[in-house]
């Protein structure tokens, strides 16, 4: 996850079993590296009547040649930049708009933009083309992918499905559009919680793919749960021994944790979250220093993620390809449950 440098926090990063133990002072001059680390809290979407207002413009003295390229194709297209907080900070900063799952798919959802551009991962992208069929929808790196996504293949959802006329099935966006068509609700790490308590009472939940969030959203809403045994490669390599060496190294750290991570992780962390709500929480907190678990930096990154480069970005917008490309049948089933939980989304918390 990155943010530019600008605020008085430290970012520490828990030692992953693919990295060293890391951690980020902002206001001291930062070598490269580590300001992909860093949370920009003077860039964090304020709270409003529009929760997910887009982005002021980066002015263009302070961005280089070829992101001044790819605003000026971003006008000629008529298009609009969506990216995912994991995204590199280049991208970010000539992005229109940088979230989460959940407010990445609002975005979508309401834009009137006539090309949407995704910088994220191909599921994040697929989600847009199914809210805007007419749309033309690419993306950087058609290849993408997501551990989880890939965890889940439609076939074998079906099949245990057939098994229970009675299961309910929830998805969380991390999966293709053919389980979002077999789904009854999508849900995101920003809304699962609510989505879970708003199910039918009278049948039996199936949860897919992440084991790890169905596991978390079980513990909040205490809803019994059938879980699919999927999980994201990247976050379950945060591990308990992993936090507790860092807690002991920055003991008045809070330990802000993504709701992907195991349970021997989430059971140390004083916050389970979204990425989004984590730029929320970090900005909140009087603590001077957080230790992040989440994919961030070059600590623990998700490769699926970083595939997508400034280069990439610009060359499918010059080329208006790679496209997402759906069958309007496809389509037509996979819009329904998402709509369902934009909807429930948009309902008041009942707390
Ligand atoms: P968010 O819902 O926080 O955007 O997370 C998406 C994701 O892929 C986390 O790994
Ligand atoms: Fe998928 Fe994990 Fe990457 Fe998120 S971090 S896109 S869940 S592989």
């Amino acid at each position: 996850m990155h943010r530019a440098p600008g605020a008085d926090h430290q970012i520490a990063a828990p030692q992953s079993s693919l990295s060293s133990t890391a951690l980020h002072q902002i206001d001291a001059p930062l070598p490269r590296s580590y300001v992909d680390c860093v949370l920009d809290l003077t860039e964090v979407q304020p709270a409003g009547i529009d929760r997910f207002p887009l982005r002021k413009p980066i002015p263009p003295a302070r961005l280089d040649a070829l992101s001044r390229e790819i605003i000026a194709l971003k006008k000629k297209l008529n298009a609009i930049i969506l990216a995912h907080n994991y995204q590199v900070p280049e991208i970010q900063d000539v992005a229109d708009y940088v979230g989460d799952s959940l407010g990445l798919s609002q975005q979508a959802a309401k834009t009137d933009a006539e090309v949407i551009v995704f910088c994220g991962v191909h599921f994040m992208a697929e989600t847009a083309k199914i809210l805007n069929p007419h749309k033309l929808v690419i993306l950087p790196d058609k290849d993408a992918g997501c551990s989880l996504e890939q965890s889940c293949p439609a076939p074998k959802l079906k099949a245990l499905q057939d098994t229970n006329s009675n299961f309910y099935t929830i998805a969380y966006i991390n999966c293709s559009a053919d389980v979002k068509a077999l789904s009854d609700v999508i849900c995101t790490s920003g809304n699962a919680v609510k989505i879970v308590n708003a199910s039918p009472k009278d049948r039996d939940l199936l949860f897919v793919p992440d084991e790890n969030l169905g596991a978390w959203v079980m513990e909040q809403t205490h809803r019994p749960m059938t879980l699919w045994r999927g999980n994201c490669y990247a976050h379950v390599e945060f591990t308990h021994a992993s936090i507790m060496r860092i807690r002991g190294e920055f003991p008045d750290a809070p330990v802000v944790a993504h709701p992907e991570c195991t349970k021997a992780v989430r059971m140390l962390a004083d916050e389970i979250c979204s990425t989004e709500k984590m730029v929320g929480y970090c900005k909140k907190t009087p603590a001077k220093q957080i230790i992040i678990a989440t994919e961030n930096c070059r600590c623990n990154e998700c490769r699926f993620m970083k595939m997508n480069t400034l280069e990439k970005l610009h060359d499918c917008m010059a080329d208006r390809s790679p496209s997402v490309e759906l069958s309007p049948e496809l389509i037509a089933r996979a819009r329904l449950p998402i709509e369902r939980m934009l909807q429930i989304s948009a309902l008041p918390n009942q707390d």
